[in-house]
């Protein structure tokens, strides 16, 4: 698979989303499936974008026990998705029996999804996670052990920031894949992103695969931010 540039189909409803894409015409993208689009058009819209020929990665990041996430990878394989996700906070038991429910639930003859998994959210500050979520490592730390442990799982990679992908590297060798959001245009608002980088420097950072919402689903002209941004990215 090339290193994709994948574009969060973050939209309001089903009618936003056919008019965003409608902008792209006949290419073929990788797009990122969240929560509030999965929740709102579950499978469906999945089939309805795989018949257009597009990629998905299906954000779910599960969290819960082994049995259930196992149960419901194998579930989600059933779905022709190409990248799925669940959270490192869950622990080794439970991203074993993930990759055990995909490897079941892929159909013969079809590639089993990449699976990666959260280390800790980019909305998550070292002083939240130490006060909040009782975790007294430094961050850095806290995604090295997570991320190594994600791999001695099974799990495939880890979304992360851009910034944090030579450190995982460093941990887990540079072919587990690494998914980095956080990504914008010199020139864009940066939002609730709390560190931003633009495409090129995730791409000198090593970053496997980046995640675009905002910079691309708000803009005039999606297209062509889409086409700067990739040639950003692909150099
Ligand atoms: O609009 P923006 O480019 O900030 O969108 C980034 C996308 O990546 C959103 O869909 C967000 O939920 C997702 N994401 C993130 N940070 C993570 C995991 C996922 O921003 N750690």
């Amino acid at each position: 698979m090339q290193r994709p540039l994948i574009i969060a189909l973050d939209l309001d409803d089903a009618g936003k989303r056919r008019e965003l894409l409608s902008h792209f015409d006949k290419e073929t993208l990788f797009v990122k499936v969240g929560m509030e689009l999965f929740y709102r058009e579950g499978r469906q819209v999945i089939e309805e974008l795989k018949d257009a020929g597009h990629q998905i990665f299906l954000d779910l990041k599960l969290h819960d026990i082994p049995n259930t996430v196992q149960r419901t990878m194998k579930e989600l394989a059933s779905l022709d998705i190409d990248i799925v996700n669940v959270h490192a906070a869950g622990g080794k038991k439970m991203m074993s029996a993930a990759r055990e429910g995909l490897d079941q639930g892929t159909p013969v003859g079809k590639e089993r999804p990449i699976l990666i998994a959260v280390t800790q959210l980019t909305s998550t500050d070292e002083g939240t996670m130490q006060k909040e979520l009782l975790i007294q490592q430094p961050l850095n730390e806290v995604v090295r052990t997570y991320a190594s442990f994600a791999k001695e799982s099974g799990v495939d990679g880890v979304v992360c920031s851009a910034k944090e992908v030579p450190l995982i590297h460093d941990a887990c060798g540079s072919s587990f894949y690494t998914v980095c959001p956080g990504i914008r245009r010199a020139e864009d608002a940066v939002g609730d992103q709390k560190r931003v980088v633009t495409p090129h420097e995730a791409r000198e950072l090593g970053s496997w695969g980046i995640v675009v919402g905002r910079s691309i689903t708000s803009a005039e002209n999606p297209f062509n931010v889409y086409q700067q941004m990739k040639q950003d990215w692909e150099g």
